[in-house]
């Protein structure tokens, strides 16, 4: 007999697999890598992970992983300020601070945490927010998050419309502290922010940037310091948070990089530091030591951006029409939902592992498949994959 909700529920479920839009998780039984043992289908060229410097499975960041929890244990089964904190939190933290270019940085269970945690632990209500309309959705709810413990004002601008953003900031003349909050990288496009004039709008008006960048770490500028690096403004973004479960190992956890006195701050007041545990060690040492082999191997930075261009461009050549970009996300857009999950269903059925995302992840009629390529993909799975987007592309009559 089933209760109040999930009478609520099982309909909504019937109706997303009868629209088509139904998530299938599939399962990967091998370490994430360009090709992984897909439960029930066997090998697959993955074209959907985060793992854009390869280093998930390297030997170098696994050993690390199984060091620290032969020397540190499972964990501290203890929040951070009672006894939860670890000598590799703090070599974790000196390292991301110094790979992002700020003076600190204090990690968190994920970048999710790390981006709710800035906004409702440092605003007030004479503050207010402002932040891209393309954000990622940790940022939307950390805004309202931050909307409803601190009562501060929100606001949004059109997608990197800078016009629009200063107007919101000429109009916030009697707000304390104005914050502006980005994306650096944008997730579902692939995009760069604007950050040289971002930083120069923030200048003009007092404002506070904070920049999340995910998608950028490890990934932009020629050393994979990020966005900053990418345009060189490395230093002068006052506050990044961004991901270790991407570039940076994989695994899980986040970082908020800023001044010694706003990771301190958070230290002493951000709830999810003060009511959560902290990374377990095995992660954390598995993200230093990425951290570590990304500062001694900028060639796999190299080898990202030329398998990203390789990609890209090839798609061009088969006549699809990827989102112009210098990112390894490469979005191809389908418009519905259902065709962007059928566009992906027929390449995983050709062994290409490529996702496609719908509404309400992108706006209405802008589904997507997105392909994520790795330093690690050789030109073989990169030129197989192609074949596969040939193959469905006309099947689909795309091309
Ligand atoms: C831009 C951006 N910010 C934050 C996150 C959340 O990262 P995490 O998995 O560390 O919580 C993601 C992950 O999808 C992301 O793409």
């Amino acid at each position: 007999m089933s209760n109040a909700l999930e009478r609520r529920i099982e309909p909504e479920l019937e109706q997303f697999i009868q629209s088509g839009t139904y998530k299938r998780l599939n399962y990967l039984d091998s370490p994430q890598a360009p090709r992984a043992r897909m439960e029930g289908r066997g090998e697959g060229i993955i074209l959907s992970s985060n793992n854009y410097l390869g280093l998930s499975n390297e030997p170098a960041v696994v050993a690390a992983g199984k060091d620290a929890l032969d020397r540190f244990g499972a964990g501290t089964a203890s929040v951070r300020f009672i006894c939860g904190t670890f000598t590799i939190h703090r070599i974790l933290e000196a390292a991301c601070a110094r790979l992002v270019g700020t003076a600190a940085s204090l990690s968190f269970v994920s970048a999710w945490n790390a981006n709710e945690a800035v906004p409702a632990t440092m605003l007030t209500e004479h503050d207010l927010i402002i932040s891209d309309q393309l954000n990622h959705a940790s940022i939307i709810d950390a805004v309202r998050l931050a909307k409803a413990i601190t009562k501060c004002q929100t606001a949004v601008y059109q997608h990197s419309d800078l016009t629009d953003l200063e107007s919101k900031l000429k109009a916030a003349g009697d707000r304390r502290v104005k914050m502006v909050v980005t994306d650096g990288v944008f997730s579902m496009e692939g995009a760069v922010a604007k950050l040289p004039d971002l930083l120069e709008l923030c200048r003009k008006y007092d404002g506070v940037l904070v920049v999340d960048d995910s998608h950028g770490t490890g990934v932009l500028g020629k050393h994979g310091r990020g966005t900053a690096e990418h345009f060189g403004v490395l230093g002068e973004v006052d506050i990044i948070t961004s991901t270790l479960g991407k570039a940076l190992g994989g695994a899980a956890g986040g970082f908020v990089a800023a001044s010694a006195a706003v990771c301190d701050y958070l230290t002493q007041r951000a709830r999810p530091q003060l009511f959560s545990n902290a990374l377990p060690p095995t992660v954390a040492a598995s993200s230093f030591a990425s951290i570590e082999y990304l500062e001694h191997h900028p060639e796999r930075v190299t080898a990202l951006r030329e398998n990203a261009r390789y990609f890209r461009d090839q798609l061009l050549g088969l006549g699809f029409r990827p989102l112009p970009g210098e990112t390894p996300i490469i979005p191809v857009i389908l418009g519905e939902t259902a065709a962007a999950i059928r566009m992906s269903d027929l390449l995983l059925q050709e062994g290409v592992f490529v996702t496609g995302f719908g509404y309400p992840v992108v706006p209405q009629g802008q589904a997507r498949v997105r392909c994520q390529v790795s330093a690690t993909h050789t030109r073989q799975d990169l030129d197989e994959a192609l074949a596969a987007f040939r193959k469905v592309g006309r099947r689909l009559q795309l091309i």
